[in-house]
């Protein structure tokens, strides 16, 4: 098992501590998420279910005897585990990599607690060096990439790729995101934008990072 793939083990064997009985979860998308919900399968009886942020997600949980509910049917989400792309000392997040990051904000703005698991390859200081994914409605494609241009970004339309929602995905480089949550509010009022893959305005409550010393909380600067 390479470096990388034991801190996803171990910080996703972290999170499962965070589970109290007959929670109902609400689970990210990605590979430290897939270490996660191989770990729910001894313990599907404790929880009561889950809700799934990717169609992914969703076949991997039920898979493991995991019963996933539509968000339509529930009303609340005590934890919503998921990984992330980058992590700021402010818990502020860039996600999408996986381009599940609609999903992921419904539920992360829907959970009571948002739990975020990473290695220590996702700490920064300033967002952007990831190019922020931002899902875009596929008539909109060229309109909001001349749109993020003049906010100095540099769009790349993820070419073959087709979101959970049949959308597209942007990826955005060239950014030194210095204020994320007005960077996103902004991103989030050009036409045809679905989803900006920052997490700022609703960030993480907890981050869990995997190094190799071991699994350590991040500590939170405001
Ligand atoms: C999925 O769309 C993303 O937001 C993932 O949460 C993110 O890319 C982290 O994925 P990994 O755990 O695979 O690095």
């Amino acid at each position: 098992m390479s470096k990388t793939e034991s801190k996803k083990q171990a910080v996703a064997r972290a999170a499962i501590e965070f589970i109290e009985y007959d929670d109902l979860l609400g689970v990210g998308t990605g590979s430290t998420v897939d270490c996660f919900i191989e770990l729910l399968k001894p313990i599907k009886n404790k929880i009561s279910g889950a809700v799934a942020s990717s169609i992914s997600t969703q076949q991997k949980l039920e898979a493991n005897g995991i019963r996933v509910y539509d968000l339509n049917d529930v009303s609340d989400i005590p934890l919503y585990v998921d990984g992330a792309d980058e992590v700021n000392s402010r818990l502020q997040l860039i996600k999408g990599g996986g381009g599940a990051l609609t999903r992921e904000k419904i539920i992360a703005n829907a959970s009571k607690k948002f739990l975020c698991i990473v290695d220590d390859s996702k700490i920064v200081n300033i967002l952007g060096k990831f190019p922020l994914p931002i899902e875009v409605l596929p008539m909109a494609r060229s309109f909001v990439a001349r749109e993020i241009i003049k906010h100095k970004g540099m769009p790349s339309w993820r070419d073959g790729f087709v979101t959970d929602n049949e959308n597209v995905i942007l990826d955005v480089s060239h950014l030194e995101i210095m204020e994320p949550i007005e960077l996103e509010r902004k991103l989030n009022q050009i036409p045809g934008v679905v989803t900006v893959g920052l997490f700022a305005e609703r960030g993480a409550d907890q981050v869990l990072i995997s190094s190799d010393d071991g699994v350590s909380e991040l500590k939170k600067d405001n």
